[in-house]
């Protein structure tokens, strides 16, 4: 399972990078505008810190306006991608784009019909927002699950699922079980996934024992 950073906060994606688990980051206008920082000095600095594929999102609601966007996004690193709406313009920008070799995932997904959409107009990633399911009341883990399986069923189709909206170290735990093959994590996720009590309860056993070893001169 390949594990991105939803962040654009570039203190965090190092800090991940460091921990030598990083695979790629997603970023999205409100990640962007919570940094205050401008879009393309934030863009060109996060796509240095990591070599996989960073996500860059169109704020065009139009095809033409998407694809004169993602020309430009492309320019400023080999590692960004372009992150299209799943809407009729996004999925004709992603079809022009995936045709012409530019990774593309689509965002904002809901429904597994939704996926096989955007498969079919070539994305590389889907991003089903488990999240924002689950706080409407909807089993946002039962999607994942739904995809999964609907890709499977067509083994032509080549995208990748890519859990996104992911709340805690739990919905990461049941999107590997899935087989879901990225989740996006905010940086608090990644943290939590490290810990466990009994690993902490150990490390202070083994130190309280280890003080009473006799030293070697
Ligand atoms: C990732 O690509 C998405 O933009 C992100 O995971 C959305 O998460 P949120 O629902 O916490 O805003």
């Amino acid at each position: 399972m390949k594990f991105f950073i939803d962040t654009a906060d570039v203190d965090e994606i190092a800090e991940a990078a460091a921990l030598g688990i990083l695979d790629g980051v997603t970023t999205n206008p409100s990640l962007i505008a919570k940094t205050g920082r401008k879009h393309k000095e934030t863009i060109i600095e996060i796509c240095g810190l990591v070599d996989g594929p960073v996500s860059v999102e169109v704020t065009a609601e139009d095809t033409d306006g998407m694809l004169a966007q993602a020309e430009e996004f492309v320019t400023w690193a080999d590692n960004a991608i372009i992150k299209v709406p799943l809407t009729q313009a996004g999925l004709k920008a992603c079809k022009k784009l995936s045709s012409q070799g530019v990774g593309v995932n689509v965002t904002l997904c809901f429904s597994a019909n939704q996926a096989l959409l955007a498969a079919k107009a070539g994305a590389t990633y889907i991003s089903p927002f488990v999240g924002r399911l689950d706080d409407i009341g909807a089993e946002g883990m039962q999607l994942i699950e739904d995809i999964v399986q609907v890709y499977a069923n067509y083994p032509a189709l080549s995208t990748e699922v890519l859990v996104a909206s992911v709340r805690h170290a739990n919905h990461v735990h049941q999107a590997a079980l899935i087989g879901a093959h990225v989740a996006t994590l905010p940086f608090k996720v990644i943290n939590q996934m490290f810990k466990h009590p009994l690993t902490d309860v150990g490390i202070e056993k083994f130190n309280a024992d280890w003080a009473k070893v006799p030293k070697d001169a």
